[in-house]
């Protein structure tokens, strides 16, 4: 990865002063555990690391994140929000729908969420987001498939935006600094939750937990908090207040 690409970051938001927090490497185990020791360094919000290929990418629940070298983006900003506790656990919902916009902006793909913030295209899973906390300061580790092929049985799931311009690719990193960036006043005047709920997969579907794959669920919504509204065969409601469970869909989807 090219460092030049900080110079042409800033250029596009229009900020030179943006390229100073931004740290691009070829390789990294994972861009989300670079920014974890840079917290520890003192780094300030928004710093942003960049990398081309990880041998250690980190997904949600102990997964991995395939990051191939040119093929993908993976991104971690650091954020040190002055939020109430209660509202940061909404920052991992919030950072969907800035993802989303700064693919419809540069991409003009529109792209669906599967509860909690898995994002979809034609049916594959294009990118995931993994928000870690460290102290009071907030990692949002993203990672889209540009231009990754799958085999096997990760190409049923998996898919990519097709994205092959390296122009386009710089332009949605520095979309993704200025949404992501623009997080904590976007939770303020909270206008990403009707957002989040329209590009919502999961909503009026059928649905199973993973580990309790014998009962079925009706989606019936997402709440204020973004938890999942759940209501069983017999009407029994059930609320899932974190992404610590996997939900597959009963008609196919992973
Ligand atoms: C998931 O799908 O469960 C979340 C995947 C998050 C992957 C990104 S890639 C950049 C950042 N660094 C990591 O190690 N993980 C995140």
């Amino acid at each position: 990865m090219k460092q030049q690409i900080k110079e042409q970051i800033a250029e596009y938001l229009g900020e030179p002063a943006v390229a100073d927090k931004i740290f691009v490497f070829e390789e990294l185990d994972s861009t989300n555990g670079e920014a974890k020791r840079r917290i520890r360094d003192g780094a300030a919000s928004g710093t942003v690391i960049l990398a081309n290929h990880q041998t250690a990418g980190r997904g949600r629940m102990g997964r991995s994140f395939y990051s191939p070298k040119d093929s993908g983006i993976y991104f971690s900003m650091i954020l040190r929000p002055n939020l109430p506790t209660e509202e940061l656990v909404q920052i991992t919902t919030a950072a969907s729908v800035a993802v989303c916009r700064a693919v419809r902006t540069v991409c003009g793909a529109e792209l669906s969420i599967k509860w909690v913030n898995d994002l979809y295209q034609n049916g594959k899973k294009v990118c995931g987001i993994l928000a870690e906390a460290v102290g009071s300061a907030v990692i949002l580790g993203i990672g889209i498939n540009c231009t990754t092929r799958f085999d096997g049985e990760l190409a049923k799931i998996a898919g990519s935006l097709n994205l092959q311009s390296e122009r386009k690719k710089i332009c949605l990193i520095a979309e993704l600094i200025r949404q992501i960036g623009g997080l904590e006043d976007a939770m303020i005047n909270q206008n990403w939750q009707e957002e989040y709920r329209s590009r919502s997969m999961l909503i009026g579907k059928t649905v199973f937990i993973v580990a309790e794959p014998e009962t079925d669920y009706t989606v019936l919504g997402i709440g204020e908090k973004g938890e999942l509204c759940l209501a069983d065969q017999e009407g029994r409601s059930r609320i899932l207040n974190s992404g610590e469970v996997s939900i597959r869909l009963r008609d196919g989807m992973k």
